[in-house]
Formats: structure tokens, sequence, C-alpha cells
């Protein structure tokens, strides 16, 4: 059954999946963003177990518990800064979709949301971020059973907009 992968517009410390994807910081202790509504809603537990992981690299991702969210893990993933598109932004952010992916499937973790990764803080263009994003997920999950649900979760109308239009070109 191929992994049902679609957008909506929404706070993704909210939703009741296997796992939440968190755009965090190579130090994994927490921050602004998305990063801080997750480590706000999960309570100080998560930043307990995040100083035992000892950071991570950007374009890699790490696991975590999900403590007092409804989801059952979180990975925390560190997407690049953007810095104009010479420094492999565009490689290390599709690797942040990939290693995330990986992640999820050796925990046996079948519906996982991702945040628009870096277009935040980071300052990748979203319009440059949303295809590598939507092109990561389903070049992953093509030909796979292990994923059934792949959701991006969208803070903002405009975000949610661009990642349909996006979905709807892949598909094609
Ligand atoms: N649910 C879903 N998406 C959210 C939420 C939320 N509760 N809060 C913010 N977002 C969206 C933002 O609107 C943006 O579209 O997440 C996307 C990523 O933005 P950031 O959170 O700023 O993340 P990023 O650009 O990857 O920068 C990471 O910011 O918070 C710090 O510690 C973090 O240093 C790291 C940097």
């Amino acid at each position: 059954m191929p992994a049902r992968i679609h957008s909506i517009q929404g706070d993704i410390t909210s939703l009741e999946l296997d796992a939440i994807v968190n755009a965090a910081n190579s130090t994994l202790l927490g921050g602004g963003g998305v990063d801080g509504a997750i480590h706000r809603a999960a309570g100080p537990e998560l930043l307990e177990e995040c100083r035992r992981l000892g950071g991570c690299p950007s374009g890699e991702a790490r696991i975590s518990g999900a403590y007092r969210l409804k989801a059952r893990r979180i990975i925390h993933t560190v997407g690049p800064v953007w810095r104009g598109g010479a420094y492999r932004e565009r490689e290390l952010l599709a690797s942040c979709y990939e290693h995330s992916l990986q992640l999820a499937t050796r925990n046996g973790l079948r519906s996982i949301a991702f945040p628009s990764i870096s277009t935040g803080v980071y300052g990748f263009p979203l319009e440059l971020a949303a295809p590598i994003a939507v092109k990561s997920v389903l070049q992953f999950t093509d030909g796979r059973d292990d994923i059934g649900e792949v959701v991006f979760c969208c803070f903002s109308a405009h975000d949610l907009a661009l990642y349909q239009q996006v979905l709807r070109a892949a598909r094609t």
C-alpha cells in the first residue's frame, strides 16, 4: 500500500501520529519556532533526554521520546541555514527528510509529520524548500510499504497553498 502523502495547516504539536519531526539546531537543546513549541508542549523531560543525545550535525536526525505530546516519538533534524545556495543547502535539506524517514522506518513508525524545515529562522526560501521536501519524501516512499502516511504540517495558509501546489505538480 503506497504511503498517503498530504499537507495540512496546523500546529504540529497537536498531531496524534507515530512521529513528529522537529526543526532543531545542532545542539538539540531547544530554541524558538517549532523547536520551542515542541519543547514547551512535550515538557522538561524532553530537554533532559536531548542533553544526552549529544547534538546533531546539519542534515542528520536523532530520535527521542515525545513525553506529553500525543505523538509517540519526536525525530529531531537539523536543517541547513540558507546562505545563498552555494553551500550544499539543497542537498542538506533533502538529507534531513531522508534521514528522518530512515529513522522512522528503523523504529517501526508508520505515520510522520514534517514542519517546513529551514524555512523560518534558517531563511531557506519556501518556494525552493517545498519542492525539495516533496521530492525527497516521494523518492523515499516510492515502492515501500513501511510508511503509511507522511504529513506536511504547514503553520500558515500561505505555506499550505504552496505545498498543495507542489504536491499536485509532483503527481501530474
Ligand atoms: N507547528 C508547525 N510548524 C511550525 C510551528 C508549529 N507549532 N511553529 C513554527 N512552525 C513553522 C514555521 O512557520 C516555519 O514554517 O516551522 C517552520 C520552520 O521554522 P523554524 O521553526 O524557524 O525552523 P528553522 O527555519 O528550521 O530554524 C531552526 O530555529 O527555533 C530555532 O532551535 C531552532 O535554531 C533552530 C532554528
